[in-house]
């Protein structure tokens, strides 16, 4: 059977990089090539130098890939993905920054153009896993704020993943949480999402961590996912590759793949 080809934008990054070791690892997959705005040199296990473009256009035209794997910015997706989508070609984005139009667009794109594509803010198991849990506990316990931990180059605050998890606490709850005791505060506290408190810690020396804390007279529970490696994403890409060649239309979330 032919391998799948797969074109990384955003190659040159922390992500990127990742991805590619992660495609030229799995026999079924082939690396069609990189792209980013920053030049970089792609290199095989045994040293072979890798198609690279800065040119996504041309790189979409030279390298004929059947998905293109992106792990930019929001602003950069948008374009990149539009141009994709029109050549036919099948995405796994794991971008995290999109406004809910954007994502209404990138369905869109799915449809119009009878592709695949798989958006995910999080590709991690352990972390679909804590959101997961934290839908479970929703229904129970009344109050509940999040803390998310990242990497003080991360562009966007609050989170991908938080925002996901605030919005999916809700839906399991399907009534507000309530607010403290002691009433809404003036001082900050975080950003305010479906009444759920997120606090985003931004530091070096931290990777991507988040805690769900719920809150019930004389008990809390604390659900955290702690990444450790960006290796932690990848069974999540892979797998979402191997869907995006199979099954058209758009998916939203790691969560609906696993069938959570
Ligand atoms: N879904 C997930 O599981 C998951 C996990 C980690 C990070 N992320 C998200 O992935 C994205 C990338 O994270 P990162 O840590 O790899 O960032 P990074 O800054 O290390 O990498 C981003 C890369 O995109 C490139 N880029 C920027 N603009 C571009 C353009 N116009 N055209 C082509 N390339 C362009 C940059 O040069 C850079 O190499 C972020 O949005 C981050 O929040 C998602």
């Amino acid at each position: 059977m032919a391998k799948i080809r797969v074109l990384v934008h955003g190659a040159a990054g922390r992500m990127g990089q990742e991805v590619v070791r992660a495609v030229l690892s799995e026999p079924d997959m082939a690396l069609a090539g990189g792209v980013d705005i920053k030049k970089t040199v792609l290199t095989a296990p045994d040293g072979t130098v890798l198609p690279f473009s800065t040119d996504l256009a041309g790189a979409i035209k030279d390298y004929s890939p059947d998905v293109m794997v992106d792990f930019t910015n929001a602003k950069a997706s948008v374009p990149a993905v539009r141009l994709a989508a029109k050549a036919g070609v099948n995405l796994v984005i794991g971008t995290t920054g999109f406004t809910q139009d954007e994502l209404g667009e990138i369905r869109k794109l799915a449809e119009e153009n009878r592709i695949g594509v798989v958006v995910a803010a999080n590709f991690a198991l352990g972390a679909v896993l804590m959101i997961h849990l934290a839908r479970i506990a929703a229904k129970f316990m009344d109050h509940a704020e999040i803390i998310e931990l990242h990497h003080d180059r991360k562009l966007d605050a609050p989170s991908g993943t938080s925002l996901t998890t605030a919005r999916a606490m809700l839906e399991a709850r399907g009534k507000p949480f309530l607010p403290p005791a002691a009433g809404e505060h003036t001082i900050s506290r975080g950003q305010a999402v479906e009444g759920i408190s997120i606090h985003s810690v931004r530091l070096p020396g931290l990777m991507a961590h988040q805690e769900v804390i719920f809150g019930a007279a004389g008990q809390t529970l604390s659900i955290r996912h702690d990444t450790i490696t960006r290796e932690c994403y990848m069974p999540g890409v892979v797998l979402a590759i191997r869907t995006v060649v199979k099954q058209q239309g758009f998916i939203y979330g790691l969560d609906r793949l696993l069938g959570l």
